[in-house]
């Protein structure tokens, strides 16, 4: 790895030239660029990557063309020291808080001091690099241990992996497939599906199954935000850029350079930013709102959405063109009740989760409060299944099972599909489960029909008084479980 640092020097006076080339040439490890004006500095910065700008402002302060304000606002990684003549030296400490420098040093200087002042402001970098590098490692990390490390490989019983998205249906099988393909492009990926599916859980996946890996993913929401509001924390702004921005503020397609951006709920975005958008899926040109100035980003752009986005292109509330664009890889993510088969996998993975969080133990859950899952619409899809496991493990006695009765109300007492009510195929793996859960379904029905009365779902169902009471024991029956 090259780990030469580059220094970006801006300055027209000779005597500035000589003493940095000086002070500079004597520390190893350096590679230093010379530019007369800000215009060029600025084209370098664009250029390399430069890990300390020293600016002489030995010429009057242009808002939009200084390079200081530049590497300021779209390379927060780049240090920065203003050096001036000390007849200036209140414009150039000025310019080095507005600019949040490291350091403002008036002239004439000492070739020692300059050259202390560029090694510490490189340690600076470095330092505040990888911190950031750090932090971001330690928070993924602790996601690691709440989320079970993820090997991507299948599991055994059926059960896959991808990244921390857990799966068992052939439907979604499907769309880790599809999904593991876009990962590998540069291409925007739309998600589609409703609330609590997944669909932030998949953005990451992709996102971690990249060659982007390296560099952040990061997320805004685009629903309840204004249009300029939007603009600026996406493509940043200068201050004074409008009311209220009170300092320049990196957008999130340029501090995501390299790696991700996940817009969530797409659909919400104005017709407005509809179009800055697109210009940006076009050119990846990214201009700071009250900047003249054209930047250039290589996010990736992954976006959700839980309405489709096709309908609203009918309807003519969404650009077709954008709507081509973001699609380059169109993933629909199922709702959990079209991909049953995903409940018991993500249930024990969910009872994992959250047995470790409250450190106890569970053994796990039984095959009738399973079966009850598996009944369940979850309108709200995985994240509802997740609150009710968290809640469930919460009440569960430690070391024990968790069973019917740590149910929550609405699911132990919805509705059990029966052969009359609709689509009904018994659940369960084995000939013996489908038949004990046909058995259950049947005695809900008749006991819901009959109000409960134990003698006519006998003489009903061709049982004796006992044998009901039996099964109903045996199958946990409540008397509101079975309302139909
Ligand atoms: N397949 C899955 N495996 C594990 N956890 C999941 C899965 N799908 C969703 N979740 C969890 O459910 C919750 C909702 O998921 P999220 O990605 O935010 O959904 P969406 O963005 O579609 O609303 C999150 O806590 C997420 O971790
Ligand atoms: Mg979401």
């Amino acid at each position: 790895m090259d780990s030469t640092q580059t220094v970006l020097v801006k300055s027209k006076d000779p005597q500035v030239v000589e003493a940095l080339s000086n002070a500079l040439s004597e520390v190893e490890g350096y590679r230093v660029i010379y530019c007369e004006n800000d215009k060029t500095a600025v084209r370098r910065l664009n250029e390399i990557e430069v890990n300390l700008i020293i600016c002489d402002l030995d010429e009057p302060l242009d808002e939009h063309s200084s390079a200081l304000i530049q590497a300021r606002l779209s390379h927060s990684g780049c240090c920065r020291i203003v050096i001036s003549d000390s007849k200036n030296m209140a414009e150039g400490i000025a310019l080095c808080e507005r600019t949040a420098s490291f350091l403002y040093i008036a002239k004439p200087f000492d070739h020692k001091q300059i050259k202390i002042a560029a090694k510490r402001a490189l340690e600076h970098t470095e330092l505040s690099r990888r911190h950031r590098i750090l932090s971001r490692e330690l928070k993924l990390s602790l996601d690691d241990d709440m989320f079970a490390r993820a090997d991507n490989k299948s599991v055994q019983g059926g059960i896959s992996q991808f990244e921390r998205l857990v799966y068992a249906s052939p439907k979604m099988a499907q769309v880790v497939e599809e999904a593991k393909i876009a990962a590998k492009t540069n291409m925007p990926v739309l998600i589609q599906g409703d609330t609590g599916t997944g669909k932030e859980l998949l953005a990451r996946a992709i996102h971690f199954n990249s060659d982007r890996i390296n560099s952040p993913m990061l997320n805004q929401n685009c629903g309840g935000v204004t249009a300029d509001a939007l603009y600026s924390e996406l493509f940043g702004h200068v201050r004074g850029g409008f009311p209220g921005a009170i300092s320049d503020r990196l957008g999130l397609f340029r501090a995501a350079d390299g790696g991700t951006v996940f817009l969530d709920e797409i659909s919400e975005i104005s017709s407005h930013f509809q179009i800055a958008l697109l210009r940006f899926l076009q050119e990846g040109e990214v201009k700071p709102l009250g900047s003249d100035i054209t930047l250039h980003s290589t996010v990736r752009i992954i976006a959700a959405s839980n309405k489709s986005i096709e309908t609203m292109v009918e309807k003519g509330t969404f650009r077709r063109d954008l709507y081509y664009r973001l699609r380059g890889f169109l993933l629909e993510v199922p709702p959990l009740n079209q991909r049953k088969e995903d409940i018991p996998a993500l249930t024990d993975f969910f009872v994992e989760k959250y047995a470790g969080v409250v450190g106890r133990r569970v053994l796990g859950v039984t095959s009738d409060a399973l079966k009850r899952l598996e009944n369940y619409s979850f309108p709200g899809n995985v994240r509802e299944l997740e609150n009710e496991v968290q809640r469930m493990v919460a009440v569960a006695e430690n070391g024990g099972y968790i069973a019917l009765r740590h149910l929550s109300e609405k699911i132990a007492t919805a509705p059990i599909e029966t052969p009359e009510n609709g689509a009904y195929f018994p659940a369960g793996a084995t000939l013996k489960e489908k038949v004990e859960n046909l058995e259950q379904a049947v005695l809900i029905k008749s006991l819901a029909v009959n109000h409960w009365n134990q003698s006519k779902v006998a003489l009903e169902l061709g049982l004796s008084r006992v044998g009901l009471a039996n099964k109903i024991k045996r199958y946990e029956l409540r008397k509101e479980a079975g309302r139909v």
